[in-house]
């Protein structure tokens, strides 16, 4: 798998299948040299490289070998002489400014487990690198800034690393990304608000340690894909979430410490396949809007303090597979969403709807109501800002999808492929 075929950025599926590509960029920026650190000599003039590029990259690729501290599939063996398109891990094409140029396109550490104990003055020194994967492996250390002055990177992954620290701003910086993988390192504190600005497709950030309110601007996001679960976000579901309302397809909040009302904005979600937003502290009924969530076929708000009805008009939505609010303290049901009880797709255990089995106790649902919660403009729990079905209809269930954020809450990485 040598060399690979150019094909172009608006394929986002392409691309994350792993068939690495550029992005048109038209620009191309004047890039630094080598670092100060590598000297020429390093490049044995007797080696016979494809390209002036690729020879620029060796002594990059040799020094950093050297850094590495476990490699336990022996891996960087194979990184000798001057064949660097056929090293273990590394792809070669042509870059975006020279259709007869040979360059390093991509690099694919997935799964590798090595150790090293900084990718800086590697990644960043390779002026050509498109894709950098590098999901599971034992990476650590502060990423450069000089990562940014990349004018071809478009997607990184870092995820299932050892990382530390503060998240890494220098990220915020690269013109052309588009998937940001970092989930499942140890980052902690605040995640920018400019994330949301970025025009990302794809933005796993579970398994972290961020502790933050959710930024006010997170509904400018451009991504289809966002995971946020398993970490420590606050407050509540910001409203301006309706602006993603084009592109959002999958949102996971699972497993965090998320306050408030859900949203009445949610139900304008209208690209909505999956919402998973369990084991937090939301609270509230659940609004009517969301009976305008014509895609969603995944909604998970288990173990929450959510209470009310649950509207029928989202019981009757067509493409429902799941729908898991067990653990609330729901009090009534009507007969669109009992039909669901009975057809496995709609989990209300453990909630307060007395008729039915497995519910909680009558002094603990007292105990909650008397409680009261109240919820910002509770008028707008009842309006449907879209047009509903007259008669529910409840469709066979398709074939059973692969959803790509669930996958992201394992470590290994995310396949996108269907
Ligand atoms: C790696 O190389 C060492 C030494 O050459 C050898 O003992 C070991 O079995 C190799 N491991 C793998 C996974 O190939
Ligand atoms: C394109 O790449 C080829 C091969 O490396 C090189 O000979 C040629 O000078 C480059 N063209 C430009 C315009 O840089
Ligand atoms: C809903 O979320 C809970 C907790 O994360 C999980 O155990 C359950 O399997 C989920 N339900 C569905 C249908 O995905
Ligand atoms: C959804 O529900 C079906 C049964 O209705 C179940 O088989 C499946 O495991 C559930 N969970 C997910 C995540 O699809």
């Amino acid at each position: 798998m040598g060399s690979i075929s150019l094909c172009s950025k608006s394929l986002l599926h392409i691309s994350i299948l792993f068939l690495p590509c550029f992005i048109g960029v038209t620009y191309c920026q004047k890039f630094q040299g080598l670092s100060p650190l590598i000297s020429p000599p390093l490049i044995p003039e007797i080696l016979n490289f494809l390209d002036q590029r690729l020879a620029l990259v060796f002594p990059i690729i040799q020094v950093f070998k050297d850094t590495i501290t476990s490699d336990p599939f022996n891996i960087t063996q194979t990184w000798v002489g001057p064949d660097i398109c056929n090293y273990k891990g590394f792809y070669c094409t042509s870059p975006p400014d020279n259709n007869s140029a040979v360059a390093l396109a991509s690099i694919d550490f997935n799964g590798f487990q090595l150790s090293a104990p900084t990718l800086d003055g590697f990644i960043d020194q390779l002026p050509d690198l498109a894709l950098f994967h590098a999901n599971s492996n034992k990476f650590s250390g502060t990423i450069s800034p000089k990562i940014s002055k990349l004018p071809f990177l478009y997607e990184l992954d870092i995820s299932n690393n050892n990382f530390h620290g503060n998240f890494p701003m220098e990220i915020l910086g690269i013109p052309g990304l588009s998937f940001l993988d970092i989930r499942f390192n140890f980052f902690t504190g605040t995640v920018p608000p400019e994330i949301f600005t970025q025009g990302l497709d794809v933005l796993f950030l579970n398994n972290n340690n961020f502790i933050q309110k959710l930024p006010e601007n997170l509904g400018s996001t451009t991504v289809l894909y966002l995971t946020l679960a398993n970490n420590k976000f606050i407050g509540p579901i910001p409203r301006s979430i309706s602006k993603a309302s084009a592109t959002l397809k999958e949102v996971l909040f699972l497993n965090n410490l998320l306050t408030g009302c859900l949203p009445y904005e949610l139900g304008f979600l209208s690209e909505l396949v999956l919402f998973d937003a369990g084991n937090n502290l939301l609270t509230g009924p659940l609004p009517c809007s969301l009976g305008c969530l014509a895609k969603l076929e995944q909604f998970n708000l288990t173990g929450n303090l959510l209470y009310g009805q649950v509207p029928e008009v989202v019981c009757a939505l067509g493409k429902l597979v799941n729908l898991s609010l067990s653990s609330n303290y729901f009090t009534e049901l009507g007969p669109t969403c009992r039909k669901l009880v009975n057809s496995g797709v709609l989990d209300i255990k453990k909630n307060c709807i007395h008729d039915l089995p497995d519910q909680r106790s009558v002094l603990e649902c007292d105990a909650f109501s008397l409680h009261r919660r109240y919820c910002p403009n509770p008028a707008s729990f009842n309006l449907i800002p879209c047009k509903v079905p007259s008669s529910p209809s409840h469709p066979s269930i398709g074939p059973k999808r692969n959803l790509v954020s669930y996958s992201a809450l394992l470590r290994h990485a995310v396949d996108f492929q269907e």
